[in-house]
Order: structure tokens, then C-alpha cells, then sequence
């Protein structure tokens, strides 16, 4: 894979990444992020012949779709996607053993069958969907995931916004838009997508197949604004992020991005009934430290209650022991 453009670099085009350069250069920014991912062929079709996007897909295409994953807390998909690419709910990764939750959107409640089925160690399955469903529709969809997996969202179409809301009050915060045309549509239209990453795979498929966006005209007269944030390219596939304007036009001033750093174990300390522990946070979040722990035996930094964010990086550890200024001296004595 090689730069084409970075901004964060900008004297580093054509230099070529490895895998982890590629995962820092998708690392989302702070606080809540909406992102879509799509790929489209170069004429702009968003399926193969086959109607699926499979088949246009790329092995650069792949490798970005996952780390993608690895980066988000929740997977939101239309209904129609779920069922037509036989989604089934995100699998754990060395770069994610807690995997992101998939949320599939739909109008109708009816529950898709990849959402249905808990395997062992895959992520959590949520339905947004709205009052419009119908209290028939509500009741199978909460006896199918269970009450708190159902998230009703609107009147007689989903709110998307309020979706968010409610992602978010569960530690949601990074959420992947997946597709397809017609929910990125409906989300680009809500305002509520800050980023798009699109896949340019080097075919031309021809026919008449949907774009990566359909639904009705989003803005008069030149549509929703983009500008490149990031492109990359290997073996023909160009890969990118966009980012997307607001209403009023503007963009988003570029929040700052995590850095490694940022990743790293951060420790803090909080007081149980017996001793002060040392708990080890990984990742984002801040530490709240002004929040009590769970109880005495299990330690752990809460987050919001039974959330993500406290299940992924709350966790604790022993102190690591520092090597002696005198252990280090002897140590460089020895060396020639
Ligand atoms: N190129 C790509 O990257 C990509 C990505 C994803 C999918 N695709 C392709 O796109 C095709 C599917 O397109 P599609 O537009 O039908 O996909 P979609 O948006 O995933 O599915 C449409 C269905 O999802 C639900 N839905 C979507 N937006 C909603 C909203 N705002 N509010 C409430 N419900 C909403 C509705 O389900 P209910 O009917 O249950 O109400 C609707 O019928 C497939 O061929 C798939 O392979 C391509």
C-alpha cells in the first residue's frame, strides 16, 4: 500500500506503509465518529453482476474493511444488507477481542436472521428500529433479542440522530456505517456522517446496478460536500477517507487523532474497601476516577454501567516493576 495523500504527512507521498502505519493512518479521531465504508467500481457501481458487493471487493479493499472493524464500537447496517450479504455478528480479531456490536436499521422490525443467532464470542446484536414497525413487530423483535437489544427510535420512520443518541449513552461512540445505498443515503441526508471511507476497486462493471447512495437527491444543487482527508492505492484499488460537510457547508475542524501513545496503558488508581488498586485503562476513554469501583473484588474502572467501553479497557493489573537505576548500570557495564 502506498500514500498518495496524508495530511497528517504531508512530505511522505509514495512512501509505502506496513500494516500497523496503515492502522494508524485509520485510527478514527476522539469522542463520537460516524464513519461510512462503501466500495464502488469505477463506473460507479456499488455490486458485481452477482447484485453483491463481494464480488468487486479487493484484497486491499478486505484488509482495510477489517481494521475499519477493529477501530469501531459498532457495526450500523441497513436490514436489506444484513440479509442480502448474509451478515452474521462480528467476530472478535487479535486487534479487537471485544468486537463491535452490529446494529442493524430497519422500518419494519422484522428481525434479520444474521442478528439472531449468538455465537460464542462474537459481539453483541441490537435492532434500531421505530414505532412505525407496529407493536406486533416490537414484540417479536424483543422476544427474538431480548428487551434491551431493541432500540425504538422515532415515530414513523427511524431518527437516525436519536439512534446515535442511543448508541452513544451505551459507549457506542465510533460507529461504522456499512451500507448500504439507501442507509448511507438516509444518514448523509440526517447530517449525522462525519467521515466516508470508499473503496475504488479497478473494474468496470457496466449494467444498471445501484450506486453506494441512492434515496432522493440529498443537496440542491451540487450535493453534500467532501474533501479528501486520506488516499492510498495498491494494485489499482484507491482507498480513502473523506471527509463530509455540514449543513452550512463548512467541515468539521479535523479533530485530533489518537495517537499510539494515546493506546498505550495508561494506569490510575482507585480505592476498594481493602487497598488502592492500580487499574490499567487502555484506549480512549478518560479515566473517572471520580467513579467508584464495582465492588471490592472486582476493581475494575466501571465506564457506564455494563457498557463497552468498560467491559474492553477496564481492567486491572499489577504495577509493573521498574528495572533499578543500579540493575541498569551493572547491565552497561558489562556491555563491550
Ligand atoms: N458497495 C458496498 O459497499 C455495499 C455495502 C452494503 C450493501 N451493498 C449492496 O447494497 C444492496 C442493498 O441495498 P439497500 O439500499 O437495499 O441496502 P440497505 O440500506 O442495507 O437496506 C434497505 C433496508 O434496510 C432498512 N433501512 C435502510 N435504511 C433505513 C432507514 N433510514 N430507516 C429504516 N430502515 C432502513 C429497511 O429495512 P426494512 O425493510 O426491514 O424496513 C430497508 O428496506 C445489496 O445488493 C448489497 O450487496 C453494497
Amino acid at each position: 500500500m502506498r500514500v498518495l495523500l496524508d495530511p497528517r504527512r504531508p512530505a511522505s507521498p509514495g512512501s509505502r506503509l506496513g500494516a500497523e502505519a496503515l492502522r494508524d493512518l485509520y485510527r478514527p479521531p476522539r469522542g463520537r465518529w460516524v464513519r461510512s465504508n462503501m466500495v464502488t467500481t469505477l463506473d460507479g457501481s456499488a455490486v458485481g453482476a452477482d447484485g453483491r458487493s463481494g464480488s468487486v471487493n479487493t484484497a486491499p479493499d478486505h484488509r482495510v474493511f477489517a481494521l475499519l472493524r477493529d477501530h469501531a464500537d459498532a457495526v450500523l447496517v441497513g436490514a436489506g444488507t444484513v440479509r442480502d450479504e448474509g451478515y452474521t455478528r462480528v467476530r472478535p480479531t487479535r486487534h479487537s477481542p471485544v468486537p463491535a456490536a452490529l446494529v442493524a436499521v430497519t422500518r419494519s422490525g422484522r428481525v434479520p436472521d444474521g442478528l439472531r443467532t449468538p455465537v460464542e464470542g462474537r459481539g453483541d446484536g441490537l435492532l434500531v428500529t421505530c414505532e412505525g414497525a407496529g407493536a406486533k413487530a416490537l414484540r417479536a423483535a424483543r422476544s427474538a433479542l431480548g428487551e434491551d437489544a431493541v432500540l425504538v427510535c422515532g415515530g414513523p420512520s427511524v431518527d437516525l440522530p436519536a439512534a446515535l443518541d442511543a448508541l452513544a449513552a451505551r459507549g457506542l461512540r465510533h460507529v461504522l456505517l456499512e451500507g448500504g445505498p439507501s442507509l448511507l443515503g438516509t444518514a448523509l441526508a440526517a447530517g449525522v456522517v462525519d467521515e466516508m471511507a470508499t473503496t475504488i476497486a479497478p473494474a468496470v462493471v457496466g449494467g444498471d446496478f445501484r450506486r453506494i447512495v441512492t434515496g432522493p437527491p440529498l443537496a440542491e444543487p451540487g450535493g453534500v460536500g467532501v474533501r479528501p482527508h486520506l488516499l492510498v492505492e495498491e494494485a489499482g484499488t484507491l482507498l480513502g477517507l473523506w471527509r463530509v460537510a455540514r449543513a452550512d457547508g463548512r467541515f468539521r475542524p479535523p479533530p485530533a487523532v489518537r495517537t499510539a501513545r494515546e493506546w498505550d496503558v495508561r494506569p490510575c488508581r482507585h480505592r476498594t474497601a481493602r487497598a488502592t488498586v492500580e487499574v490499567h485503562h487502555l484506549g480512549r476513554s478518560p479515566c473517572p476516577p471520580h467513579q467508584p469501583p464495582a465492588s471490592p473484588t472486582r476493581p475494575d474502572c466501571t465506564g457506564p454501567a455494563g457498557s463497552r467501553w468498560s467491559r474492553r479497557w477496564g481492567r486491572s493489573t499489577r504495577p509493573r516493576r521498574r528495572r533499578c537505576a543500579a540493575s541498569s548500570t551493572r547491565r552497561s557495564a558489562r556491555e563491550p
